[in-house]
């Protein structure tokens, strides 16, 4: 899928305050890109996510999907779009705290129907085959994370949106939870766009997009991305 952004722009109003979080945000992203998303805490790199996402709507703008724009999008498409197109992954975790890891992901995989992968071998792609009976509060943070992953792959989404998804894991689990995302990439041509403040991440992505007070300041296109088995951590 491709994704192009055009003059996006969103605004928080809390009391008097206008909060404006994106301003003109105009991007084009080819299909089967990983794309890396950085900025400073507070220059809209979550409100990009979730406007691309479909979880908040823009002021205005356009978001094309595939050619379709989202935002005009009526509610039970839009519904479908977030379910079956995108796959989250939260700068907080957001499982299900009475259900298990295998539950959590399962419970995804059920939403998409047919396109879902199955759920323990995702939990086993990212490291968890042992622990998938465990509820979330049994589980650490890194683990947890790792939960939250498997969860949004296991959608098979044609594209995966991660808010420092590596955030929470020591280095040796963060590059291969890249690694996996790195493969998914290559292999299945799934787009990914990363907000992270791991140096890595950028090295393998094919376009690195940075933000400032809700604009996009500079966009690096790197021809030759590293392969994550290939960095030094
Ligand atoms: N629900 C909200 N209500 C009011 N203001 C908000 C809301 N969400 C975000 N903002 C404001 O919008 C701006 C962009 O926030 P955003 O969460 O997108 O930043 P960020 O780049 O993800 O930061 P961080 O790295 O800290 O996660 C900030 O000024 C923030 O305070
Ligand atoms: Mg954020």
């Amino acid at each position: 899928m491709s994704l192009y952004l055009e003059a996006l722009t969103k605004h928080y109003q809390v009391g008097s305050e206008r909060i404006v979080a994106l301003w003109g945000v105009t991007l084009e992203i080819p299909s089967g890109e990983f794309v890396v998303i950085l900025g400073p805490s507070g220059s809209g790199k979550t409100t990009l996510l979730n406007l691309i996402g479909g979880l908040e709507a823009a002021d205005s703008g356009r978001i094309e999907v595939d050619g379709q724009d989202v935002t005009r999008l009526t509610e039970p498409d839009l519904m479908r779009y977030r379910r079956y197109k995108v796959g989250l992954v939260f700068q907080f975790f957001n499982l299900i705290p009475s259900l298990t890891a295998l539950e959590n992901v399962a419970l995804a995989a059920q939403l998409v129907g047919a396109q879902a992968r199955d759920p323990r071998q995702v939990l086993e792609w990212v490291g968890l085959g042992d622990k998938i009976d465990r509820y979330p509060g049994q589980l650490s943070g890194g683990q947890q994370q790792r939960v939250a992953i498997a969860r949004a792959l296991v959608k098979n989404p044609a594209l995966v949106l991660g808010d420092e998804p590596t955030g929470s894991l020591d280095s040796h689990t963060g590059r291969d939870v890249l690694s996996l995302m790195y493969r998914l990439n290559r292999e299945h041509g799934q787009m990914f766009a990363v907000v992270t403040h791991n140096a890595a991440i950028s090295t393998i992505a094919h376009r690195v997009v940075h933000l400032r007070d809700g604009k996009i300041v500079d966009v690096q296109c790197n021809p030759n991305p590293a392969n994550p088995a290939d960095l030094e951590w």
